[in-house]
């Protein structure tokens, strides 16, 4: 047990993140050991909590394994018929360790928090933390990032051990988690605190600490919604200039899924505009935009300056009874000269009069030389209708044009 102690508080003295994966190097070949002498339940909670809500095929289901270290998860999870993981994690030497277990079909290295998660979007099934989101190790942030590498219906996994100084983190974790709740991202299916989560190995602590698990659920009727991502990946693509120092205008920004996605491709600067105070109040909390302005778009001007943004984007709201047509000449008058301006609009029954009008002002003004067509494309999966009159998914567009 001194030994073990030893470990935890030298992991503790550890003051950067290179500093925690050498440590985490130091400690790989012993971890397995040092944690079933401690009684570490997180893993065993974790596989078993997962495995107690999961209804569809095991076998099928591709599991990602976040902070995996040596593999404990995998090692859990695979007891209750879950076949195919995917491990990531900080430190090379506990990757090693994972690897030769033999469960997993990948292992990425990843220093989580100032690395973005090596995953792609909406593709795994469950998506498990255990043990490392915790003070020092992987910020609260990159929750949004396992949400995002979640499938819509999937199950998200999280520990947390409690014990004096993770107070204040744990905090900012259920504060994050409800957050996401609110904005539907995802909903509570299951929080519960373990008391014996592991036999405390600091001086400081008696006898056994605390731990919570919690489980959610990603919602799949909303974030099946893909303009967004479309619209921020089809600027990313053809984008040339410095994202940083870019400043993008993001029209009708509602909570600020546009700014959210923009970033992910390196855009840092937003503007945003919205008819609705509470949509925007949602934006704010975001911390992404450095400016948020109330305007009904087509009743009022749109509260812009001419010339000054690099990128414009109008996403979800060019449709019926929201944002006029017309409106998108004062997206390209903000727009500099050289800028983009990105639009989406959906299809669907009521749409194809407005969407008419929308294609015949951007050619339009595409033969009065305001600006030209950079790219046009329907995407036939844009979101799972929400109408009882319209099955199954409903197909959108993505246009980009370049100000001339
Ligand atoms: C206590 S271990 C948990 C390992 C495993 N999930 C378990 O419960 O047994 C913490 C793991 O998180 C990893 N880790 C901590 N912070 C990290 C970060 N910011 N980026 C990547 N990995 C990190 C460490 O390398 C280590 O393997």
């Amino acid at each position: 047990m001194n030994t073990v102690k030893a470990m935890f508080a030298s992991c503790r003295s550890t003051a950067t993140l290179e500093e925690k994966m050498i440590f985490y190097d130091s400690w790989a070949e012993k971890y397995d050991q040092d944690s079933a002498s401690v009684n570490y339940q997180a893993t065993t909670l974790a596989a078993k909590t997962v495995s107690s809500h999961y209804t569809g095929d095991r076998g099928a289901a591709v599991v990602l394994d976040v902070a995996c270290g040596t593999g404990l998860v995998a090692e859990q999870m695979k007891e209750y018929g879950f076949g195919n993981f995917v491990g990531i994690d900080g430190s090379k030497a506990m990757l090693e360790q994972a690897q030769k277990k033999g469960l997993y079909q990948d292992l990425k290295l990843c220093l989580l928090g100032e690395q973005r998660l090596p995953a792609e979007k909406g593709s795994f099934d469950v998506v498990v933390i255990c043990g490392s989101l915790s003070v020092g190790h992987v910020p609260v942030r990159v929750i949004k990032e396992l949400w995002s590498a979640c499938k819509p219906g999937g199950y998200v996994c999280m520990t947390c051990r409690h014990g004096g100084d993770h107070q204040e983190y744990r905090a900012a974790l259920e504060d994050t988690q409800k957050q996401m709740e609110e904005e539907g991202l995802w909903s509570c299916v299951n929080v519960f605190v373990e008391e014996k989560w592991s036999k405390s190995a600091l001086d400081s602590e008696e006898g056994f600490i605390a731990g919570s698990v919690y489980l959610y659920k990603k919602d799949s009727a909303s974030v099946n919604y893909q303009a967004t991502t479309l619209a921020a990946k089809t600027v990313s693509s053809h984008y040339t200039g410095d994202r940083g120092a870019a400043v993008v205008l993001d029209v009708a920004c509602g909570t600020g899924l546009v700014a959210e996605q923009m970033k992910e491709y390196g855009f840092g600067n937003f503007v945003g505009i919205d008819g609705s105070k509470a949509m925007l109040e949602q934006a704010q909390k975001k911390g992404l935009y450095q400016d948020l302005k109330l305007c009904l778009l087509g009743e009022q001007r749109l509260p812009a300056e001419k010339g000054s943004f690099d990128v414009v984007v109008i996403c979800g709201s060019l449709s019926v009874g929201h944002v006029p047509v017309r409106v998108i000449k004062e997206l390209w008058s903000a727009c500099k000269p050289g800028g983009y301006v990105c639009m989406t609009c959906r299809h669907g029954g009521d749409h194809q009069e407005y969407r008419a009008a929308l294609e015949d002002t951007q050619k339009q003004m595409e033969e009065e030389g305001l600006w030209s067509c950079v790219n046009v494309f329907v995407e036939e999966k844009w979101s799972k209708s929400a109408l009882d009159s319209e099955e199954g998914f409903i197909a959108g567009s993505v246009y980009l044009y370049k100000k001339v």
